[in-house]
């Protein structure tokens, strides 16, 4: 496995990667693997003949400057995780390889950058397409894979890929989850072991909100009882919506199509994102 820190050499390596019509399947990370990393890793083994991993806590996309300065950093696991899983190059720049200077490019996703996550981090979509984007023309993957559990994110990846003419396919892997229902993240590291025990009760809301209103309840009672339950519970809810799951435009009632329920609470100091999948 090549550990490449350089923009330069990664570029020239997969170059050669390249010419010889191999096909490059590319998984951007911020470290502290899960399995759920290891999930779009193995799927990006199966799909592409070359598989490109790249660990960078991208400090663009943090709003909240506590948030990254906690964020998890295992890199020597990492590694060997990676290893493991049959990866063939792992790329790791340092800040000035990919910030030269302060970003200043912005870009704007409409009605992604105020609902949900684009409510609660403003600012994180600007960062996270500025690196991915960065990642994009660096490594030139056919094939870019991202998780499920991040779906708004998935959205505004999507857009960018439209916008700028990214030549590649995104592919999204569904969420791995801990036995309780739990969405695997590298943020569960910072969970005690009771608020792990209580975190499950985030997907419980999800399936819970689902039923409810496929049952029949009004989607505002829904979303009333679901953040009064966790709140109860000592979470602080930022979000329970019902969106399409294509645009991820809010819908109280429903016609046929696929529907995604998407929460964000804090517990303790640490904000846990889910999502649940349904079809009408
Ligand atoms: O999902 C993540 O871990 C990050 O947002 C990403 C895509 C690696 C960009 O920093």
């Amino acid at each position: 496995m090549q550990l490449i820190h350089s923009t330069r050499e990664i570029s020239e390596y997969l170059h050669g990667i390249r010419s010889t019509n191999q096909i490059i399947g590319f998984v951007p990370t911020m470290g502290a693997l899960h399995k759920g990393h290891l999930a779009l890793v193995n799927k990006a083994k199966e799909d592409n003949d070359f598989v490109v991993v790249s660990v960078f806590v991208n400090p663009t996309q943090f709003n909240n400057s506590s948030d990254f300065d906690n964020y998890p950093n295992q890199l020597e696991l990492d590694i060997t995780l990676l290893e493991q899983a049959g990866v063939d190059c792992v790329f790791l720049p340092n800040v000035d390889e990919l910030y030269p200077y302060q970003s200043v490019l912005k870009f704007d996703f409409g009605y992604l950058e105020h609902v949900m996550e684009g409510e609660f981090r403003p600012g994180h979509f600007n960062g996270v397409a500025t690196v991915v984007s960065k990642f994009f023309n660096i490594i030139t993957p056919h094939k870019a894979y991202f998780g499920q559990k991040d779906i708004q994110q998935v959205a505004v990846i999507k857009m960018l890929v439209l916008g700028l003419s990214f030549q590649l396919d995104i592919v999204v892997v569904p969420t791995l989850r801990e036995m309780c229902g739990l969405a695997m993240s590298s943020r569960n590291q910072r969970l005690t072991d009771e608020e792990k025990v209580k975190a499950r009760a985030i997907y419980q809301a999800l399936g819970r909100s689902r039923d409810e209103f496929l049952s029949g309840k009004s989607f505002v009672l829904v979303q009333q009882d679901g953040i009064r339950s966790l709140e109860s519970q000592g979470f602080k809810v930022e979000y329970l919506e019902l969106t399409k799951s294509s645009t991820l435009e809010k819908v109280t009632g429903l016609s046929t199509g696929e529907y995604a329920i998407c929460l964000a609470a804090y517990l303790g100091d640490v904000r846990l994102i889910d999502n649940l999948l349904f079809i009408v």
